[in-house]
């Protein structure tokens, strides 16, 4: 569905934005354009981030990495 029609954003495309690192509405307009020209659509795209953000897994309060699993598989092993 289309959210910013200034620059043809769709809502898939701020919440890749989120995904990406994105969590207010300037860092998402500066990721995919959506809410940097009128603003008309700032309210929708400040949803979308909350609901991305809060269907996302949660990081520990200390930055640790160590909730991110990890599939390595070796070069050459088989
Ligand atoms: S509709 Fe999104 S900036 Fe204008």
């Amino acid at each position: 569905m289309y959210v910013c029609l200034c620059v043809g954003a769709t809502n898939q495309m701020v919440s890749d934005a989120v995904a990406a690192g994105a969590s207010t509405s300037k860092e998402v307009a500066a990721m995919c354009g959506a809410g940097g020209d009128c603003g008309r659509c700032r309210c929708t795209v400040r949803g979308i981030i909350e609901a991305t953000l809060a269907a996302a897994p949660t990081a520990p309060a200390n930055g640790s990495l160590r909730h991110l699993a990890l599939d390595i598989t070796p070069v050459g092993s088989h």
